[in-house]
């Protein structure tokens, strides 16, 4: 193949995943000429993100004096300092509305014997915050569930839109730990445990 058809490659490469809304990603610096860069079969997509393990958390707040909360495992660490943490919402999420409103929010991280507490939080036909659930309000208002691993209080620090979810990034005000090493996790669409090497 010679350099000019190459090039050709690249471009048309590049105007594809523009075209696909890759073009936030510096299509300057990535080679998508080998790739179909936002084309990927979803099924395949799904699968491979599936095989990620992740612990799940509850994201809560206090809206209008209502509590409201999802299940979430986008959650992640950001930056040490200043302290921020982030998830990402479904744009399509009902709740996503009630926590943008409310002042801060919390991050309740679960045990591995929490996972009938994460499918409630997940589910839309429930009070996700009526019996068995078990919480207290917190330092500010949101509600902190009971026995969970940790929690974090944190206040709006930055949302962005990206793709069809919404980064929020929080700035931590209060971390509590209350039972380390036994997290939930969440792997192949099954709640389960983390077994540590010997
Ligand atoms: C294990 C698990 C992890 C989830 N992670 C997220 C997530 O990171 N972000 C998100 O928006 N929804 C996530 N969901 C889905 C939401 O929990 C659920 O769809 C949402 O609460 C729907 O209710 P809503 O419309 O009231 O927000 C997850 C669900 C489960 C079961």
């Amino acid at each position: 193949m010679t350099a000019t058809a190459d090039a050709g490659q690249v471009n048309s490469g590049r105007a594809r995943a523009r075209r696909a809304g890759a073009g936030r990603a510096k299509a300057g610096r990535v080679d998508t000429g080998r790739v179909d860069a936002g084309r990927v079969d979803a099924d395949g997509f799904r699968r491979a993100l599936a095989v990620h393990a992740a612990g799940v958390v509850i994201v809560t707040a206090q809206s209008g004096g209502i509590p409201v909360g999802l299940t979430a495992t986008s959650f992640s660490s950001v930056s040490l300092e200043p302290p921020l943490v982030s998830f990402y919402v479904d744009r399509s999420s009902t709740t996503w509305p009630s926590l943008r409103a409310a002042g801060h929010f919390a991050v309740n991280v679960l045990a591995c014997d929490q996972a009938d507490l994460a499918a409630r939080f997940a589910r839309k036909d429930v009070d996700r915050f009526a019996e068995p659930t078990r919480w207290r309000p917190g330092p500010l208002g949101a509600p902190l569930l009971q026995d969970v691993s940790a929690h974090l209080v944190c206040l709006p620090y930055e949302t962005a839109d990206v793709g069809d979810h919404i980064l929020v990034v929080g700035l931590v005000a209060e971390a509590r730990v209350h039972g380390p090493g036994r997290p939930l996790l969440y792997h192949q669409g099954r709640f389960g445990r983390f077994i540590a090497h010997p």
